[in-house]
């Protein structure tokens, strides 16, 4: 689900250090198959370009899927996932919509601990979105080499092959 913080409807406006990312977003459309991974460090406006976008892009929502993931939260149904009963349903209904979606936002990728349960959520994931070309965008604070000391080279590849990496440059906007 998107969220409302994102529910912005005037044009986005690029802040020092954001035009090479709102331009990559705007190039997309929905049938695009390769996306972009917004990196650099925190505050820089990485989620809010991204959760901006994709609310537009739910804007054709009758015939799109369009899902807004944070990547915490996934890895918390993750966790979850094989549980009988209500907990053990929504975990795995989350992790469908963020797989079927047509546009996918996964916020804060890499985020928290990454265990083997998290590898995993990773790499079908991925997978998924590359098999099916679904469109992927990935904000995330992680360089290369922390990415793939924590995920190994399967999910590093498959994060290769779904999207174009674009850094966010700038401040931290929380602190100015
Ligand atoms: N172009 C922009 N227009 C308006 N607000 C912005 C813009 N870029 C960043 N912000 C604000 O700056 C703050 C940090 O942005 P955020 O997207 O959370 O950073 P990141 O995901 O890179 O850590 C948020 O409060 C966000 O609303
Ligand atoms: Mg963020």
């Amino acid at each position: 689900m998107i969220p409302h913080k994102f529910m912005i409807d005037e044009p986005t406006k690029a802040r020092e250090g954001q035009q090479a990312a709102l331009d990559a977003l705007s190039a997309l459309d929905y049938t695009s198959t390769r996306g972009v991974s917004l990196s650099g460090p925190t505050g820089r406006g990485k989620s809010y370009l991204a959760g901006v976008w994709s609310w537009k892009m739910y804007g054709n929502t009758l015939k799109y899927r369009v899902d807004f993931a944070d990547w915490r939260e996934l890895c918390e149904y993750a966790r979850c996932r094989y549980l009988d009963g209500d907990d053990g349903d929504e975990a795995r209904k989350a992790i469908k919509v963020a797989q079927q979606a047509h546009v996918l936002v996964l916020d804060d990728f890499g985020a928290g601990r990454v265990t083997d349960v998290i590898v995993d959520l990773a790499d079908s994931l991925l997978d998924y979105r590359i098999q099916h070309d679904y469109l992927t965008v990935v904000t995330t604070n992680m360089g290369a080499e922390e990415m793939l000391a924590k995920f190994g080279d399967r999910v590093v590849s498959r994060l290769a092959g779904l999207c174009d990496d674009v850094a966010v440059g700038g401040k931290d906007w929380r602190l100015v």
